[in-house]
C-alpha cells in the first residue's frame, strides 16, 4: 500500500484552500508525501493511506461538494485514517463557542457516526465583503458576524502536526526531527 496522504478540500472563496494548502505544506514538512485537490478532483480513495478533508461552513452547513464527497466515500473512508476541518465563524471568540459547540450539520450526523472520523475540527474563516455575490454579502449582512481574516495558522500548523505524527505512527515511519521536537514543544506548553 502507498504512504500517500490526500489533502482535499471545498471553497468558495479560497478561506478554506488556503488552509488546505498550509495543512498539506505542513504534512510535508513532516516527511509525508501529499497529494492536494478540490474534491471533485477526487478520483479515487484507494492511492491513499489517510486523508484530510477541509469544508467551508455556509448557513449552517458544509458546502455541497464535501457533502457529496463524504456520501460518495462514505464506504472507504470508514476503513481509512481521517480528518475533517471546516472553516467557518469570524470573531474574536474561539470558533467552538461561536458555534455553541456546533461542528457537524444536522443532515450529515449520520454519515459522520458511519465514517467516524479521527477528529473534526473548526477553525476560524475569512470574509471579504467586497469579494462576495450580492445574495452572500445580504446573507452575511444579517447574521452580525464581523468581516475580516480571523485564520489562525498557528492553532492550524499544531493541529496539522499532531495529524502527521498520528500518521506517522500508523504508517509506522518516522518523522524528521522537526516534527518531535515541535510536538514535544507544543505539548509541554499546553500543560
Ligand atoms: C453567506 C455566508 C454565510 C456564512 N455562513 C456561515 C455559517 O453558517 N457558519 C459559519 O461558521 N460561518 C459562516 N460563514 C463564514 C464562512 O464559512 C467563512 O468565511 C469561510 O472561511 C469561507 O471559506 P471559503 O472562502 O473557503 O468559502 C458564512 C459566510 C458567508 C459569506
Amino acid at each position: 500500500m502507498s504512504n500517500k496522504v490526500l489533502v482535499c478540500y471545498s471553497s468558495k472563496y479560497g478561506a478554506t484552500a488556503k488552509i488546505a494548502v498550509k495543512i498539506a505544506e505542513t504534512l510535508r514538512k513532516s516527511s509525508l508525501t501529499v497529494d492536494l485537490m478540490r474534491v471533485e478532483e477526487v478520483n479515487s480513495l484507494l492511492p491513499y493511506r489517510a486523508v484530510i478533508l477541509g469544508t467551508a461552513v455556509y448557513m449552517g452547513s458544509w458546502r455541497k461538494g464535501a457533502v457529496s464527497f463524504l456520501k460518495r466515500n462514505k464506504m472507504n473512508l470508514s476503513e481509512t485514517p481521517f480528518w475533517i476541518f471546516s472553516s467557518g465563524p469570524t470573531g474574536d471568540r474561539n470558533p467552538s463557542e461561536l458555534l455553541n459547540g456546533w461542528k457537524v450539520p444536522k443532515n450529515m450526523k449520520s454519515v459522520i457516526k458511519l465514517i467516524h472520523p479521527k477528529d473534526i475540527s473548526v477553525f476560524h474563516g475569512f470574509v471579504d465583503l467586497s469579494k462576495l455575490t450580492l445574495f452572500h454579502r445580504l446573507v452575511f449582512k444579517r447574521t452580525k458576524a464581523p468581516e475580516g481574516d480571523f485564520r489562525e495558522w498557528e492553532m492550524i500548523q499544531e493541529w496539522t502536526y499532531r495529524i502527521a505524527s498520528q500518521i506517522h505512527d500508523i504508517m509506522g515511519t518516522k518523522s524528521n526531527g522537526l516534527l518531535f521536537s515541535k510536538v514535544f514543544a507544543n505539548s509541554y506548553l499546553s500543560h
